[in-house]
């Protein structure tokens, strides 16, 4: 049977696998100014005092980096990179294999790090702050702990959910860093440099009218870049202007301020069946047929950040920007 993959080994060349976009060292990282001026002390100090890098915990919301980050944490610490995901990580078998097998000074990747098990999570907790993890090995009265040390490793979890992390986990990263949308500048940058790397041609309207529908966010940026390019190339001329780019992205249902059609049934709902709240996620993920984990962590934190619906103690609401961009006018109360 052919072995199980949980660990991807990625060489330098590889971490822009997904896109081939991504950049490579801090330096070609746009936005996220705060983070990327931190990480650039902890990492310049860890290599002046030839250490590894404290262990790091990126959180966010999807698409903002956090995987491109940990790939260029690695690269600029000059050490090898492994990744893995929360899911993928089944037992605690599992968890030691992959742990066996690090050598010194290397980055360890764990993609939604809230989503390792229990078990799994406690065999980090000796790993982490110490270097060892106990195996045990057989069962009953016969049943052995083996100690195991390890090299030296940087662990960097990545998490849409900081709070659904333990606290002895949460506790045992030195560098806890958040990821926030990016602006619509910062995403012109991105679009622009990923148009030269694809060799895309796009105007400066062209790269605002994507920048303002990309929901903060490079991965869609990117992402609709693409699509955009494929259609500036069969319908027009090639060249990505304002009207190519509005006349894709309105094909793809991605609306001027970029919400699709989850984003917009969300807050259709809240104001068709709930009245514009306040109303539970878990009320309105049952009424549009979605996961109330997906609402929270996927769609909600963008529309709070465009101010179209707000968080109250006693649930959501849709504020009056929320009704005005659907051409409502917002109920006197
Ligand atoms: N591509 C995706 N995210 C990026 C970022 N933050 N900086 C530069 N290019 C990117």
């Amino acid at each position: 049977m052919p072995k199980r993959m949980i660990t991807t080994q990625f060489t330098e060349e590889d971490v822009g696998v997904e896109t081939g976009l991504r950049p490579k060292l801090l330096d070609d990282y746009i936005g996220q100014k705060k983070v990327k001026d931190n990480l650039s002390v902890y990492i310049k100090a860890a290599l002046a005092r030839h250490g590894t890098l404290d262990h790091v915990l990126l959180f966010g919301p999807p698409g903002l980096g956090k995987t491109t980050l940990a790939g260029i944490i690695a690269a600029e610490m000059g050490a090898g990179f492994r990744t893995t995901s929360g899911p993928a990580i089944e037992k605690q078998g599992d968890m030691a294999a992959i742990l066996n097998e690090l050598r010194e000074g290397e980055v360890l990747f764990i993609d939604e790090i809230h989503r390792l098990s229990r078990q799994v999570e406690e065999l980090l907790y000796s790993a982490m702050e110490d270097y060892y993890i106990d195996i045990i090995i057989g069962s009953g009265a016969s049943a052995k702990t083996i100690r195991l040390d390890l090299p030296h490793f940087t662990l960097v979890g990545a998490t849409t959910r900081a709070g659904m992390l333990s606290a002895p986990l949460r506790d045992r990263f030195g560098i806890v860093s958040r990821l926030d949308f990016y602006t619509v500048d910062e995403l012109i940058t991105i679009i622009k440099r990923s148009s030269s790397l694809l060799r895309v041609d796009i105007d400066d309207e062209g790269a605002l009218e994507l920048a303002r529908r990309s929901r903060g966010t490079p991965r869609l940026a990117n992402r609709f870049l693409k699509r955009i390019r494929d259609f500036a190339q069969v319908r027009f001329d090639g060249r990505i202007t304002a009207k190519v780019a509005k006349e894709a992205l309105d094909l793809m249902e991605v609306d001027p301020i970029g919400l699709d059609n989850t984003d917009r049934s969300v807050i259709e709902t809240m104001i068709r069946q709930f009245g514009g709240g306040p109303v539970g996620i878990d009320a309105i993920a049952t009424t549009i047929g979605e996961d109330p984990g997906t609402i929270e962590e996927v769609y909600e934190p963008y529309l709070l950040q465009t101010g179209l619906i707000a968080r109250t103690p006693r649930g959501r609401i849709v504020t009056a920007e929320g009704y005005k961009h659907f051409g409502l006018k917002p109920p006197v109360k």
